[in-house]
Order: structure tokens, then sequence, then C-alpha cells
């Protein structure tokens, strides 16, 4: 029996089914004078909050109206493009010689590294992600840094060795062999280490050679425990590159596909400009995709369809895509994903957006039974919202007539401020 050593007063918001196939009300638990207890770092009870027992011993923190839910999850970022977020005016073949390649270059020495991944850590916990997966750089220092970092702060992460053998600049290349070997150290050093998960990173197709690509599909079948993560059809150029590049390859998923780069643990950002092969491949194997819209628009990519994804059958996450993204803010790039839904003529429902910002990102990661929901069992990473942040939100949200209106404005106009409070693995973090 674990003890409850705390018990958190505000409005709950937990899901029971996934609101992109329920009907809203089966799909969404809401409390609007709820109760959680946490103990031994999970969470042990949600409810109203006169049907939580209260033990002696256990410590009340009353947030008031805040909104008590489980921390965000951001399924596709580069922690090393901190420094450079919004850089002006380039599109993504550009963007990456003119700017993340050069910064990435910087992370080759691991005292810039530590700093960058603190400072990283540091601007995510303040708004509310509790748990990330991110692509270093290809230095096994730069790795080392983002686990270290996140270790210390007892977060739940993921994030591997960002791969390169070709098309990159001389400082930034590995090789097959390199990138196996120093990919295989990593994962058998910080793989399950705690709350820590590694995931095998091929940056995408044009970076690496058909020998690279192979080399880290055989790492995968030794590791099959682990996720994969890379890039696929962001923009057209890239598209028309890989062509160039895989004259044999049916399609961009078949480079990955042909080197034993594709399964259910896969975790594809952008996706795009997926073929009707493509589509039905990736919802075979069950693969995971990851919208990262405030990126789509900031590089000019295109817009990523997630309700007709998501009524296909795909599996989708939400993602910041720092700093090809132009925020750290999961509500910001929920924002982003409603206005660009909302071009393609299908609103997503603020409980849809929630729902991928948690839940959806967490079932990519195929962490679904750890974080991402407010629920009996779960780890207790959890944030407390403030819906009424700045004076625009509140004089918005003060006319709300239900919980879903009284959220829309803080996705639509909320940033830190907007993050009261976050728990990780049941303590408070300091913000
Ligand atoms: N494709 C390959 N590398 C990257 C990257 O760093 N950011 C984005 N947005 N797309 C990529
Ligand atoms: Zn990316």
């Amino acid at each position: 029996m674990s003890t409850t050593t705390h018990i958190l007063l505000g409005q709950t918001l937990s899901f029971v089914g996934d609101p992109f196939l329920t009907p809203l009300e089966d799909a969404v638990r809401f409390e609007r004078s709820g109760a959680v207890a946490l103990g031994d770092g999970k969470v042990l009870a949600v409810g109203a909050a006169d049907d939580i027992a209260r033990p002696e011993g256990a410590k009340i923190v009353d947030y008031g109206d805040g909104l008590i839910m489980a921390g965000f999850v951001d399924a596709h970022l580069h922690y090393p493009q901190t420094g450079i977020i919004a850089s002006w005016g380039k599109r993504l073949i550009d963007w990456l010689n003119s700017y993340t390649f050069p910064e990435e270059a910087r992370l080759a020495d691991p005292d810039y590294a530590r700093e960058i991944a603190k400072r990283y850590f540091d601007i995510a916990l303040s708004n509310g992600t509790t748990t990330s997966l991110s692509y270093a750089t290809i230095h096994p220092s730069s790795v080392d840094a983002y686990f270290t970092e996140a270790q210390s702060r007892g977060l739940r992460a993921l994030a591997g060795k960002t791969c390169m053998d070709r098309n990159a600049p001389d400082n930034l290349r590995d090789t097959a062999q390199s990138a196996y070997d120093d990919s295989k150290a990593l994962l058998e050093k910080w793989h399950n280490v705690e709350r820590l998960g590694y995931a095998i990173t091929p940056r995408f197709s044009p970076t690496s050679t058909p020998e690279q690509l192979s080399a880290l599909g055989a790492l995968w079948a030794e590791h099959p425990d682990c996720l994969m993560q890379t890039h696929i059809s962001e923009q057209h150029e890239e598209i028309a590159w890989v062509h160039d590049l895989f004259p044999d390859a049916r399609d961009y998923l078949d480079t990955y596909e042909a080197h034993g780069l594709l399964g259910a643990r896969a975790v594809y950002g952008h996706a795009i400009y997926l073929t009707e092969r493509e589509q039905s491949r990736l919802k075979e194997v069950g693969a995971g995709l990851v919208h990262c819209p405030t990126s789509n628009t900031f590089i000019g990519s295109g817009i990523f369809e997630t309700a007709r994804m998501k009524a296909d059958g795909q599996r989708v996450g939400l993602a910041t895509d720092t700093g090809g993204g132009s925020s750290f803010s999961m509500l910001r790039t929920m924002a982003a994903a409603y206005e660009l839904s909302q071009l393609k003529g299908q609103p997503l429902h603020p409980a849809q957006l929630m729902w991928l910002a948690t839940c959806g990102s967490a079932d990519v990661l195929h962490l679904s039974d750890k974080v991402g929901n407010l629920a009996v069992g779960m780890e207790a990473d959890l944030i407390v919202l403030d819906l009424a942040s700045t004076p625009a939100i509140e004089q918005r949200s003060r006319r709300a007539g239900d919980i879903w209106e009284a959220v829309f404005p803080t996705i639509m106009m909320g940033d830190d401020r907007a993050t009261k409070a976050v728990w990780v693995g049941g303590k408070p973090a300091r913000l």
C-alpha cells in the first residue's frame, strides 16, 4: 500500500477515451472541485474533492481554480537548437545549413552542451512540459548532457545521438560504423536508467548513406524496445532530394523500411506529404506520426491534416520541433494545430488538442501506461494551469459556459505565465 503524501485540490482533467474516436462526454473526466492524491511518485487517486480520502500527515495543496492535469509531452524536438529558435527567413535545407548545423557544431564542447541542456529543461518545465523526446547532435557528449540534466531533475526523458554520414559539414559527420558504435554505447549507458529512454536517431534519409541506415536498422533489431526517431516528408524539395538520393526506393518511407527502420516504435516527425502506400504501411505497423505545427508554418512546410490522419487510424502526437518550431510552449503548439486545422475546415476541439499534447504524444512514445494522463497508477508528472493568467485571457474565460470555453483562451493565448505549478515524480518542481 502506498502512502498518500500530498493531496492537490483544484479543477481536474483526465482522459478515459480518445476524443477523436469517442464522444466527448465518454472521453473526458472533469471535476470542477477535484482532488488528486499522490504518493511514492505516483497518482494514487483522482476524483471529486469530497470523495478523496485525506489521511493524516498528507500535505494539502489548494490550487483554487487551477486546472490540474498531466504534464505536456513533447514528442519531437531538438534541444541543441534552443539557442537558434526563431531564426529568420529560410526554408528547411537552407535553414539547416545557415543556422542549425553551425549551432549543432558548437555542442562539440561538452560545457556548452551542458549549458544548453540546462537552459532547455528550464524553459520546457516553465512551459509545463514534463516529458521530451529530443534529438541531440552527432556528439555523444551532447546525449550525456541531456540525460544528465534530465536525471538530476528526476524527469522522464528520451533522446538519441543524431547520426549523419553525408550531406552535412565535415565537423558534423560520423560514419556508418561510428554511428552504430556510439549509439550502441549510449543506449547501453542510458536506456531504462531511472526514467530515461534511448531513441536510435538517424536525422533523415538525405544525411545518411544506405550503409548508415542499415547499421542503425541492425542496432534497432538488437534493441527492439528502444524507440527509433527520424524525419519524413516535411517539404517538397526534401522529398525530391530523397527521390534523387534513393532512386530505387518506392517512396520516402521505403528508404527507412528497406533498412529496418520501420516499426511500431518508430516516431516520424512531420509526415505532411504521405503517399497512400506510406499511409497504409504506417497504419499497418502502428508507427507514430508527430505533428509539429509551429515548425510547419515557421519553415513554410505545409499542413498536416490531424483530423484526417486520426480518422484514418494513425497514431498521432504533438510537438514543438524546437528550434524549427517557433515556441517551446505546448499551448502555443496546440494553438498552431488549431489554426492549421481551421485552414482545412476541420477545427480541432480543445479536448482533442489537450489529448494530443498529453495522451497522444505519450502513446507515440509508448509511454501511455506511465505519463500523459491524470489517472491512478500513472507517474505523478502534473501541471496546474492558471486559466486566467493574463488580463486578456481572464476577461474571456470569465464568460465561459463550460470547462472547454474556459480552457480554450489559454490554449490560444497562453504562454509560460499559465504554468502555475509543475510536479515531477510526485514532487513540486522549482520553476
Ligand atoms: N529535417 C532534418 N533535420 C531537421 C531539423 O533539425 N529540423 C526540422 N524541422 N526538420 C529537419
Ligand atoms: Zn525535427
